[in-house]
């Protein structure tokens, strides 16, 4: 391992695991621990419990769980080295050089070099004679030679291999080119350039690097756009496009478009607090990281009913991270692009200023779909409306709603508000069981990645997890346990190595904590790990359980001897039976 031990203990003892995880999420005090809505998996109730003690985590939902550099590693999505020395930064310390940096971290600094040469590459050849046809295309979508600067816009040539020349030339390899995805690989095994003949959009991250790209079609072709496939440098689902400008002038508010060209107008436009997702729906990923650059977000789909819809998904996600939403009307336009072009800048920002709030936004809806004048249509109406105030979180907001609805169809307000709080109650009810339900079944039908033994040898399997539970709450066990377990004695393969990972670490005195094996578990081990001994931490751990556990593995190491009796000679089979007498 690259970096100290000793430096890794110093970064525990300066991280509390509690002040790193609420600075994601709110923690609420359960007992001795905290626990908060788990922020790898959706869910509406709380199900990811901050051990204080232990400095750890834990989800019982989807069960994720480690220390707090696992936590990093799984929020940030970064390797070990760079969560470590994220953390670090946070915490005033700084990581000791051992001059030999890590490989992966140096493969990431090479695809960010190439990617800087690409778009350099995209935009010289939008300004050359071969990219005329580019520059056009722009210039048709009223994009300012000011807007193409400012976003590093580029063309991508029509041929199959001026990118990968250029990048040659520049000292870079095909695997690397791979690696960033801006070639392919053909049938033959040969490589050629992934966007040919395309208007280009670099991706920048918060640090001014190029992650990505996206390219555009000229013409009607499908597919309009080509992104980028997810590399070491960059996962669609976790970045946002233009965030890198939107982020100093957010302000407390952006304005969540749906596409690339959207952004650039809405920008253009003036307002530069504008992102947009990246080919892909809003991600709970996404709707974090806006909710750490703003209370509030205008949502500025496309008006068509997929937009509608999108809208609709997205809202609900930014309720779930805090985020106060706004959806933009949009009638007359397709989309803000043709609604700033059709009426003007002004116009749009009479809209923004305007945005209805969510509430005003699904009422309009819902009004539209009866006819108010018959007493049906009210009756109807009425039910619906009380389900929507029902989902209303805010008391105040919904109390003002209910005042609205009354007025409209002329019943009592305290009797819609009385009605719209039974269905919510009734509503939380249901969408506990529908969670718990979710787990219950999540668990039965998961093929089991990190330990996929487990289901076979589950009685031994559960026993191994006993034993290391125990040995890690109690390290001095260890002598015991190993003078009483056969060599190899561990039956599934994931928990033997946990096993002689934690024994490793006990003969080098190390103080064996999560952080002291997360250097060598991926988050998803370390997910697993925190799960055995979060359930440990319901049991007794006797010592007289440990026993227990221990006979489980015996008798199961003596059945696969006994079968294996035939292959042995008289000589050995007596040693065995001599040998297993003395125990
Ligand atoms: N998109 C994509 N792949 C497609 C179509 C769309 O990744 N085949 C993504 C792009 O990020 C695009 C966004 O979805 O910007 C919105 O799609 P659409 O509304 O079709 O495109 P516009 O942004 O309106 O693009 P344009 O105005 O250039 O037609
Ligand atoms: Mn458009």
């Amino acid at each position: 391992m690259p970096i100290p031990q000793s430096f890794i203990e110093q970064l525990r003892m300066s991280c509390d695991i509690e002040d790193v995880v609420s600075s994601y999420v709110s923690l609420k005090r359960a007992g001795r621990n905290k626990t908060c809505l788990c922020p790898f998996h959706s869910e509406k109730t709380p199900s990811m419990v901050v051990y204080e003690d232990t400095q750890s985590f834990y989800c019982f939902g989807c069960g994720a769980g480690g220390d707090v550099i696992t936590f990093i590693r799984r929020i940030e999505n970064l390797d070990y080295v760079e969560a470590v020395k994220l953390l670090a930064s946070r915490a005033g310390l700084t990581v000791p050089e051992d001059g030999q940096s890590d490989r992966t971290s140096r493969l990431k600094q090479r695809i960010l070099e190439l990617n800087r040469e690409a778009a350099r590459f995209f935009h010289s050849c939008l300004k050359s004679p071969a990219g005329q046809k580019g520059m056009a295309y722009f210039k048709k979508r009223q994009l300012s030679p000011k807007t193409i600067t400012a976003y590093g816009l580029g063309y991508a040539p029509d041929s199959w291999d001026s990118l990968r020349k250029h990048l040659f030339q520049k000292g870079f390899t095909d695997e690397e080119m791979y690696a960033a995805a801006v070639v392919a690989k053909g049938r033959n095994g040969g490589y050629y350039d992934q966007f040919r003949n395309r208007v280009m959009f670099p991706i920048i991250d918060l640090r001014g690097n190029v992650i990505a790209f996206g390219g555009r079609v000229l013409d009607d072709q499908k597919p309009k756009y080509l992104n980028s496939a997810d590399t070491p440098v960059f996962k669609k689902s976790r970045n946002l496009f233009s965030l890198n400008f939107a982020k100093n002038e957010a302000g407390g508010r952006l304005i969540l478009a749906e596409g690339y060209m959207d952004v650039i107008a809405i920008w253009q436009a003036g307002f530069h607090n504008v992102v947009a997702t990246l080919g892909t729906a809003l991600t709970p990923e996404q709707a974090r990281l806006i909710s750490q650059y703003a209370k509030e977000v205008v949502i500025a789909y496309d008006s068509d009913g997929p937009g509608q819809a999108a809208t609709h998904r997205a809202v609900g996600l930014f309720e779930e991270v805090g985020v106060s939403a706004k959806v933009l009307g949009i009638t007359g336009a397709k989309d803000p692009d043709e609604y700033i072009k059709k009426f003007g800048t002004t116009r749009f920002k009479m809209l923004i200023e305007g945005a209805n709030s969510v509430a005003d936004f699904e009422l309009h809806k819902l009004r539209q779909e009866f006819d108010l004048d018959t007493e049906d249509g009210k009756v109807e109406y009425l039910k619906k409306a009380v389900q929507f105030l029902s989902g209303l979180i805010n008391p105040l907001e919904r109390e003002v709603y209910a005042g609205k609805i009354a007025g409209e169809i002329g019943v009592n307000r305290e009797t819609i508000l009385a009605q719209a709080k039974a269905l919510a109650a009734k509503k939380k009810k249901a969408q506990d069981k529908r969670e718990w339900r979710e787990i219950e079944t999540n668990r039965a039908v998961y093929r089991d990645r990190i330990n996929p033994q487990r289901a076979k040898f589950l009685k031994e399997a559960k026993a191994e997890e006993g034993i290391l539970a125990f040995v890690f709450k109690n390290p001095d066990s260890l002598e015991y346990i190993e003078s009483r377990l056969p060599e190899n004695g561990f039956v599934t393969d994931f928990n033997a190595r946990v096993f002689r990972i934690i024994k490793d670490k006990i003969q080098k005195n190390i103080t064996l904590d999560l952080t002291a094996v997360s250097g060598e578990l991926s988050p998803e081990e370390m997910g697993r790990v925190a799960g055995i001994i979060a359930a440990a931490e319901q049991s007794e751990n006797t010592k007289k359980q440990l026993d227990d556990y221990i006979d489980v593995l015996i008798q199961h190491n003596n059945k696969v001897d006994s079968g294996n009796v035939g292959t042995l000679s008289p000589q050995e089979i007596y040693e065995r039976i001599k040998q297993s007498k003395q125990k």
